[in-house]
């Protein structure tokens, strides 16, 4: 398939324009309720024949879990698999993404996979650096390379409005505290967090970090292996087993490729071998993911036989 072909993509956005009335923006962390709910974009990248877009492609939002899985890559690179896994587990949870419960009855304590919030939060007190200047200044490296795109910033608002408000996150961090997953100080690691997923980009970004993963770390135009394979894959399999928080296995069903949502409205995804997507619509079912966004995504991967299963 070659994305350029894929020519009634704005046919799809219209068929699925009217969920974004289904679903609600996020209001827990203040910023991001600015959104408009009604905002529907997507962007495919492929390897040969560049992009394609369709609706509210040039705004621009803030990558919230998504973010998960590109500290989990740095992360990797940086400690390697023992070390990250001797923390954090790998198996899903069928809980909410910021669920406390599994902490406390997992034994030994651990948070269960890296896309929950304890596991991102575990995972990027990972992150190598010196301090969380040095540390962030990787981070966004990272994300601009995986995009190719220079100018990719964080949004010190949203990143302030979560910090304000993420008494839950703090709560989960105190407790890993507690139980040697993490050290440090929680304040600092807190800060760190809600800036990685305060990090802006737009929907053709998203499709280019996807294509990147959909090339097994490779990016076909610069020709870099950014992220190694064995590395890639681990977040690829994070991504079909835990990436739609506790509605990845209907995910998996209906759609069967691997993807990363977060609550700002955005979806990562990536066909292996073929191409990256990136979609946003803030408008959120009631397990946060984006209810346009996964529709869209299933008719897609219908239409295309996408699915890898
Ligand atoms: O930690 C939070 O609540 C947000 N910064 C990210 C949440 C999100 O996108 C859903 N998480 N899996």
């Amino acid at each position: 398939m070659q994305c350029m072909e894929l020519n009634n993509l704005p046919d799809l956005l219209e068929q699925v324009k009217p969920c974004t009335n289904e679903g609600k923006v996020a209001t827990y962390i203040p910023a991001l309720g600015e959104a408009n709910a009604n905002d529907i974009g997507i962007a495919i990248y492929d390897k040969e024949h560049h992009y394609i877009s369709a609706g509210n492609t040039e705004v621009n939002f803030t990558l919230q879990s998504i973010s998960k899985v590109i500290t989990l890559a740095l992360a990797l690179m940086d400690r390697g698999t023992d070390y990250v896994f001797s923390k954090v587990g790998m198996e899903p949870t069928g809980d909410p993404f910021n669920s406390i419960i599994k902490l406390e009855t997992s034994n030994p304590s651990k948070p269960l996979n890296p896309m929950i919030n304890a596991g991102a939060l575990a995972v990027t007190s990972m992150i190598a650096g010196e301090e969380n200047e040095e540390k962030m200044a990787r981070i966004l490296h990272f994300v601009r390379d995986l995009a190719a795109n220079p100018k990719i910033q964080y949004s010190a608002e949203v990143a302030i409005s979560e910090l304000e408000t993420a008494h839950l996150n703090r709560s989960l961090c105190y407790y890993m505290k507690q139980n040697g997953i993490i050290d440090g100080d929680v304040e600092e690691l807190m800060d760190l967090y809600t800036k990685q997923c305060s990090i802006q980009v737009n929907c053709i970004d998203l499709a280019r970090i996807g294509l990147v993963f959909a090339m097994d770390g490779f990016d076909p135009y610069t020709k870099e292996q950014i992220i190694p394979p064995n590395v890639a894959k681990i977040c690829k399999t994070f991504m079909v087993t835990c990436g739609m928080y506790n509605a990845s296995g209907e995910f998996a069903i209906r759609v069967g490729i691997p993807a990363k949502s977060g609550v700002a409205g955005g979806i990562l995804a990536c066909v292996k071998g073929q191409v990256g997507i990136g979609i946003y619509g803030p408008a959120l079912d009631n397990k946060g993911n984006s209810v346009a966004g996964l529709k869209l995504m299933e008719l897609l991967s219908m239409q295309e036989n996408w699915s890898m299963f």
